[in-house]
């Protein structure tokens, strides 16, 4: 079983995602990071199915995705959104949208309380709209409601990002304690590549549509290549002008070929690709 993209491409405008490759197995969390701009938006929304790539495959244990029914869909993948508020209708109570999965899916048992506990949130909240709750309650309960139909993968965009930091760290923990209990594949996708390395045992790190750097969160940290480096510890870089590699404009250790030619993506380890001529 597996969630799968393969060489998905989607053009947007001037912005060009190019050849996404990624896969994540039940029990795994990949993690997906990069610079503002990159793509990850785009990704997130094409493994919900909310866009669709112009190129590539996205496979759902072994089905086309995109040719699902949508209700065999959203029962294998939900997702976490950045901004709780808006993903809550404001004039229901939250014990509505927590009810509302089950009025499609009525085969399944309806599990509020379950859901509840799980996200620990207390009973009382069922009677109150979503602007009665502050912003880490809002984004349990939008956690909530995407683990009602007990999907097996569940994909999260910056799912802290309106928070307060004291509140994000409840958060993340939460919803790493809840993808281990389920077991489920958790892609979490983040700006932020400390929240990513603590949530995640796999990393796809992107730039500009483009998949820079994958693997084993291990095997980058013992060989990172320049682009990763920068997000592990930010320095001031000189610029220059732009080239083929989408860092030669910031990169340190960029050499007269990445200015020509774009690295191809390369195995340097035992699961560990980088896009980088001099790694
Ligand atoms: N509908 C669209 N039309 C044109 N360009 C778009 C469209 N949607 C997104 N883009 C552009 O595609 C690029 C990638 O956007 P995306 O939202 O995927 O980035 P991101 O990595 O999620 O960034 P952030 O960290 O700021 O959330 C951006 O340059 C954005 O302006
Ligand atoms: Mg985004």
């Amino acid at each position: 079983m597996s969630l799968e993209l393969l060489d998905v491409e989607k053009r947007l405008g001037d912005f060009y995602l190019k050849g996404v490759k990624l896969k994540l197995s039940p029990g795994d969390t990949l993690g997906i990071v990069g610079a503002s701009g990159s793509g990850k938006t785009t990704v997130f929304k094409i493994l919900l199915r909310l866009l669709r790539p112009d190129g590539g495959t996205y496979f759902l244990d072994g089905m086309d995705a995109f040719k699902m029914k949508r209700r065999q869909f959203s029962r294998l993948v939900q997702g976490v959104f950045q901004n709780a508020s808006k993903a809550l209708n404001p004039r229901k109570k939250v014990e509505f949208l927590l009810r509302e999965p089950y009025l499609i899916h009525r085969d399944l048992e309806v599990r509020v309380e379950e859901l509840l506990e799980e996200v620990s949130l207390p009973p009382q909240i069922l009677g109150l709209f979503p602007g009665e709750l502050s912003g880490g309650q809002q984004q349990r309960v939008v956690l909530a409601r995407a683990l009602a139909l007990q999907p097996r993968y569940l994909i999260a965009d910056e799912p802290t990002s309106a928070l307060d930091p004291t509140v994000q760290v409840q958060i993340l923990r939460l919803l790493k304690e809840v993808q281990r209990r389920r077991n489920m594949g958790l892609v979490f996708i983040s700006h932020d590549i400390n929240q990513v390395l603590y949530m995640s045992q796999r990393l796809l790190i992107v730039l500009s549509g483009m998949v820079m750097e994958e693997g084993r969160l291990e095997e980058i940290m013992k060989n990172p290549s320049p682009y990763t480096l920068q997000l592990l510890s930010p320095r001031a870089l000189r610029e220059r002008e732009g080239g083929a590699c989408p860092f030669y404009r910031l990169c340190p250790s960029a050499g007269p070929k990445c200015k020509q030619e774009l690295p191809p993506l390369k195995p340097v380890g035992k699961e560990h690709w980088v896009r980088c001529h001099y790694l």
